[in-house]
């Protein structure tokens, strides 16, 4: 059957906007833009449970400290909690000097004026003031002309203006939002802010902040960086303007079109932290600054310990990050798939041997994830997807075991099957119980009962060790003894006196582990049978010839 979602005209492309020499698809971002976190305003009206003063007072000392120069604090008009907070950020001196704090207003007198007494004692701010220019909001909100619409955003600055004192112009800048730009017609925006502008006016040492914002994200975002270009390039005194964007993630496409928003010259953004804001959320302004990073850009903001960061948003907002969030989630460090888990190992194995700030280009990560506090431990995990080589990475990393590369395919079938039984990912130390019930300790039909080696002197070298055991196979007790050039050696020779299968050593390897007193060795024997099967056994002890031995035992002990 053919899948059909036909829309039957009830939906249909937004904002074409004729921009036949666009610049911005040839443009590179080559440095950070101003950041402006609207958590504590649009991040914060959007949450179920909206954040109190102390809560709000913690998250602003967080974004200071990641480095943010320009902070929506609320909208002081709307209620007392921001109010209340507001006050409490000038008075408990939260904001350092070179902290711009922003207030969202709409221009009504009254609302002004105690959006203007909140901010008494505070060195500089930005007033935010909006009304909304769209079509549909024009009509069904609003039910005003263009022009009576356009005449609300100027008597909304003339409102302001009338509220500050000479002292406060040179405190206070203005940001004006066409909010619903997004849906606007572009002319008619570039008309408006035009108007706002001259009104209020501008100059190098005082720039005005046109915000255009995708209040509600409508159009790819190839579309909005036309929006960006058509408008820097159509209003007057660009460069007495700072053109910022504020993206919201309706179509999912927020950072993209953020991205190419900065292509198109905006040199403003508004976001939230891991994309918190109304319905999609707003802007994911950790993703737009590290991606800046993986590209080589200082972003100009402190990401280092992403972790914490991703913690206290929580603790903060009561919103959960996905685990495929990039850069935070949990999950976006690991492989699971085995060709992947390889590559990672493969490409983190060579780093080791170059020099710290080498181009990163281990497979599948993006950045190196300690650039953000993030730890290689939690990098390679195991399911039953995944191929022999994560597990023994894990064993190698995690416990020192080195597990010959041979013998990489029976710890594969072994964890690949736990896995699928389980049916859910396996921890590290699982993995290293299963390798030890499965090898060190494997139970089985042989075992030592008393082991007793003795260095012949003087002896040819294939005589050089004698070993006397008695060993239990398969519940039967028997006294063996054989001469060979090593216990280990003197000991498979010694075996063929059981009527256990006959067999020959066909690899060896060993290896310590531990430090000072706790060395021990570690020992790995791949046995050969008469009938071609092979099995491996592992051993540790502290005495290398008995790991060996041992080594010995476990790979008889596998033939069930
Ligand atoms: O999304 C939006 O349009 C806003 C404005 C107030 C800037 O949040
Ligand atoms: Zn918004």
């Amino acid at each position: 059957m053919n899948a059909s979602m036909n829309p039957n005209g009830k939906y249909a492309r937004v904002g074409d906007i004729e921009l036949p020499n666009r610049k911005w698809p040839s443009n590179k971002i080559t440095k950070a833009p101003v950041w402006c976190s609207v958590d504590l305003r649009d991040g914060n009206q959007a949450l179920v449970n909206p954040m109190g003063i102390d809560t709000k007072l913690a998250f602003f000392d967080l974004l200071v400290k990641l480095g943010f120069k320009e902070i929506e604090v609320g909208f002081p008009a709307s209620s007392d909690t921001e109010y209340e907070f507001i006050r409490r950020l000038i008075e408990e001196n939260h904001i350092p000097d070179d902290v711009t704090i922003q207030v969202l207003c709409q221009a009504r007198e009254a609302l002004v004026k105690k959006t203007m007494e909140s901010l008494k004692g505070c060195k500089q701010a930005i007033f935010h003031i909006y009304n909304s220019t769209s079509p549909a909001q024009r009509k069904y909100t609003f039910n005003k002309s263009k022009e009576e619409i356009k005449q609300i955003a100027v008597d909304g600055v003339k409102c302001i203006k009338s509220c500050l004192s000479d002292e406060d112009r040179k405190r206070i800048r203005l940001e004006y939002s066409p909010e619903s730009f997004s849906h606007t017609e572009i002319d008619y925006a570039v008309e408006v802010c035009e108007a706002v502008k001259n009104e209020w006016g501008c100059s190098a040492d005082n720039k005005i902040i046109m915000n255009l914002p995708t209040t509600v994200e409508c159009y790819t975002p190839n579309v909005y960086a036309d929006a960006i270009e058509y408008f820097a390039e159509h209003i007057s005194d660009r460069q007495n303007i700072i053109i910022s964007t504020h993206c919201h993630n309706d179509r999912g496409t927020g950072v993209a079109s953020c991205e190419l928003a900065l292509l198109a010259g905006a040199d403003r953004v508004e976001g939230c932290l891991f994309g918190n804001g109304e319905r999609t959320g707003n802007l994911d302004i950790v993703n737009v600054a590290l991606n800046m990073y993986s590209q080589g850009i200082d972003p100009q903001l402190d990401f280092h310990d992403i972790q914490s960061v991703g913690e206290l948003y929580t603790k903060f907002t009561e919103m959960e990050i996905n685990p495929r969030t990039p850069y935070v989630g949990e999950l976006v460090f690991t492989a699971f798939s085995g060709s992947h888990q390889d590559a990672i190992r493969k490409g983190m194995a060579a780093r080791t041997k170059m020099p710290k700030n080498a181009l990163w280009d281990v497979p599948y990560i993006l950045i190196d994830p300690h650039d953000i506090g993030r730890q290689y431990e939690g990098i390679i995990r195991i399911n039953s997807q995944s191929g022999k080589g994560g597990a023994a990475y894990i064993l190698e990393q995690e416990y020192g075991i080195c597990l010959p590369k041979a013998m990489h395919p029976a710890l594969g079938e072994l964890i690949k099957k736990a896995a699928d039984e389980s049916q859910r990912e396996l921890d590290k130390s699982e993995i290293y119980n299963l390798f030890v019930k499965h090898w060190l300790e494997a139970k089985g039909n042989l075992s030592i009962v008393d082991l007793a080696e003795t260095h012949l002197e003087g002896k040819e070298n294939s005589e050089s060790t004698s070993c006397r055991a008695v060993v239990e196979w398969k519940g039967k007790r028997y006294s063996i003894g054989k001469t060979g050039n090593g216990p280990l050696d003197a000991f498979a020779g010694a075996l063929s006196e059981i009527p256990a299968p006959k067999f020959s050593i066909t690899a060896f390897h060993e290896h310590s582990i531990g430090t000072g007193n706790d060395t021990s060795a570690v020992a790995y024997v791949q046995i050969t049978c008469e009938d071609g099967n092979q099995y491996w056994g592992a051993g540790k002890s502290t005495n290398v010839g008995r790991a060996g031995v041992d080594a010995v035992v476990s790979a008889l002990n596998q033939i069930k």
